[in-house]
């Protein structure tokens, strides 16, 4: 590989724009979301969800709860008007349970643990002096999040969540190296297209320089945030590699 093509492989590299892909799996609805590829990362992570996947959301009242990883609690998303989003981590403040989802006919979210009512934007119950009248005594944490009308898609910045791609090198003969921030015990897959409005498929890769190429998936283990290096074989003379983390609906 040449400098040349090496350098516009990063030059494209570096203008893909985060984005998801999804696809709908039963029982449940899993979903890729793809790191912005930047160097380094800038602030938190971003998950962008489209609408069309959770049709729940279709309606004033829908909530959905997605699982980025497997010793964080999923996050709650629930649709308050045709304009308004909320974003919710679902933990409760009282002892830490998770949250159920929004129940338009009860009007309420309720604790499982032992029974604290939250409203549909994560506010507790609160008696008229403002005072929890529940267990919890005080609202569910709120994650920051943007809704656009026209792609349909929601924007939710998680907190703490590792993720983007800080380097990409080129690694001769033909190999390239990624590496990003992971959080833990969350799943990564390294998806490829030849051009940004292409399909992006999954491909295999190594964790060593000269391993071979038949990982498809990699699981953090660690506690906190942690870089992780993948070495993917270089598809073709151009194309976008990234890194997508893998979301459940739960
Ligand atoms: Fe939620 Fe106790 S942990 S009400």
């Amino acid at each position: 590989m040449d400098s040349v093509s090496s350098n516009s492989r990063r030059v494209m590299l570096k203008r893909f724009i985060l984005g998801s892909v999804s696809s709908m799996v039963a029982p449940a609805w899993v979903g890729r979301v793809l790191a912005e590829v930047s160097e380094p990362m800038a602030g938190p992570a971003q998950i962008r969800l489209k609408l069309v996947d959770f049709p729940v959301l279709q309606a004033a009242g829908g909530s959905v709860q997605v699982e980025f990883s497997q010793i964080s609690k999923p996050f709650t998303l629930n649709r308050v008007s045709a304009a308004e989003f909320v974003a919710l981590d679902s933990r409760c403040t009282h002892a830490g349970c998770t949250v159920g989802k929004y129940v338009v006919a009860d009007g309420r979210m309720r604790c499982p643990c032992h029974g604290s009512r939250y409203d549909i934007r994560g506010r507790v119950f609160r008696d008229a002096e403002g005072n929890s009248t529940e267990p919890a005594p005080r609202d569910i944490e709120r994650f920051a999040s943007s809704y656009d009308p026209v792609t349909q898609m929601v924007a939710i910045t998680i907190p703490g969540l590792g993720f983007g791609i800080r380097s990409i090198s080129v690694q001769p003969p033909g190999r390239m190296k990624l590496r990003f921030s992971a959080s833990a015990f969350s799943k990564y897959e390294i998806l490829y297209s030849e051009t940004l409005n292409g399909t992006f498929t999954r491909v295999s890769f190594a964790t060593t320089p000269t391993g071979a190429a038949n990982q498809t998936s990699i699981q953090t283990t660690a506690d906190g945030i942690v870089p992780l290096e993948v070495y993917v074989d270089a598809s073709g003379p151009k194309g976008f590699y990234v890194v997508s983390l893998v979301l459940k609906e739960v």
